[in-house]
């Protein structure tokens, strides 16, 4: 190569990059919006009194001490939480109108897959017959449809992807131990879908997230057996070691605290106050733990979204389905805080501004 060529090249190279930087300023920037949003529930309905004939409780002790009524239960027999999960995301397509073949990732946040592997996006996938997207789970109990909106929007502002199903799904019928009155009045079963998509308008989706995972949760909250520290035997399952753990006043205090302080953090970064917010939409545990949050954050309870009278701790599901029961009042620019506790101990809080009118899609 001779010098003048050379020169030429340097030249050619420069007005490309040069190029590329003003296309992607006049280009503005990418905003990753909440869409849409599906759900489902399974049709069998848990009373607290049909409880009450399993386990030695009543209607008034699970009311007064956690605030559920009713929790639906996935009853059919070979269906898991990949079941609900394509239910809930189909439901979310069919509202959006986005052509599936757009899908560029499916996520799936749930503590109870369909298999150990491969992951339940992946069955997802397969079911809906999705051509043109990639799957994974993400494993954060309660936190994890939290972190996963924020994996998505991440995934979105930076160019990759262009519109991903962010799901939250759990059967967690499958891991409640119906013989233990402490654990299995709290759960129940369902899903959740959000589209979330890359948009050039200003001022709206994904704002900011501040998460945490402590690692200090693992002794209060876990599953004994059926990973790789504790592989299935016959002693696991005869010692009822396949069940959920644990130690409900712990968590109870850990919760309120982080989704508090979470939520305080996350309205301080951003120059917010009380008054700027227009709905907390919490993962839902326990009424109490939500009140006790809304008074941390001094927040009163109309702002703070709530269903887990209906529907218990879906776990990965509670924030997505109270998304879907409550759009028909979430409206376009208003501020909505997330936020989440769960095992790990996982936990955090995120802020969207809403991005369409709620009332003119809603279910
Ligand atoms: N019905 C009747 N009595 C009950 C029941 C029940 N279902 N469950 C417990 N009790 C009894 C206890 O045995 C105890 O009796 P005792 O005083 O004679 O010993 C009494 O009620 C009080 O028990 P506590 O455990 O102190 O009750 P508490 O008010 O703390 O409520 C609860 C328990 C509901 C579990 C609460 O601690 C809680 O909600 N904790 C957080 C749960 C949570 O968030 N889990 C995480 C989600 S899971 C995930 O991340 C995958």
């Amino acid at each position: 190569m001779n010098f003048h060529t050379l020169v030429m090249s340097v030249e050619g190279c420069f007005l490309l990059i040069t190029h590329y930087f003003i296309k992607r300023q006049s280009m503005g920037k990418i905003n990753a919006i909440i869409s849409g949003v599906g759900g489902y529930v399974p049709d069998y309905i848990l009373t607290n009194e049909e409880l009450s004939r399993m386990v030695d409780t009543s209607d008034e002790w699970i009311m007064t001490r956690v605030g559920i009524k009713e929790r639906h239960i996935l009853a059919e027999e070979g269906l898991g939480t990949s079941y609900m999960a394509r239910k809930a995301a189909k439901q979310a397509l069919k509202k959006t109108g986005a052509d599936p073949d757009s899908i560029d990732a499916v996520l799936v946040a749930t503590t109870t897959p369909d298999y150990k592997f491969p992951s339940t996006a992946s069955v997802v996938i397969g079911k809906l017959g999705l051509k043109n997207a990639f799957a994974m789970d993400l494993s954060a109990a309660c936190a994890g449809f939290m972190y996963a909106m924020d994996m998505a929007a991440s995934m979105i502002k930076c160019g990759r992807c262009r519109r991903i199903i962010v799901i939250g799904a759990d059967k967690m019928s499958s891991i409640a131990d119906y013989t233990d009155r402490q654990t299995c009045v709290l759960f129940g079963d369902g899903a959740g879908a959000v589209i979330m998509e890359a948009s050039e308008e200003e001022g709206v989706g994904a704002q900011d997230a501040f998460f945490r995972t402590d690692g200090k949760g693992l002794p209060f909250l876990h599953m004994k057996a059926g990973g790789s520290v504790c592989p299935p035997s016959h002693f696991t399952v005869s010692h009822r070691l396949h069940y959920i753990y644990q130690e409900g006043r712990t968590v109870f205090r850990y919760a309120v605290t982080s989704m508090g302080d979470d939520v305080l953090e996350v309205l301080k970064r951003n120059g917010l106050t009380n008054d700027d917010v227009d709905w907390v939409i919490p993962h839902e545990a326990n009424y109490r733990i939500i009140e006790a949050v809304a008074k941390r954050v001094g927040l009163p309870m109309e702002r703070i979204v709530v269903n887990i009278e209906r529907y218990g701790n879906t776990s990965g599901a509670t924030i997505p389905l109270a998304m879907w029961d409550h759009e028909s009042q979430l409206k376009k620019g208003q501020n909505v805080i997330f936020t989440a506790f769960g095992a790990g101990f996982a936990h955090g809080a995120s802020y969207y501004k809403w991005a369409y009118d709620g009332d003119k899609v809603a279910k």
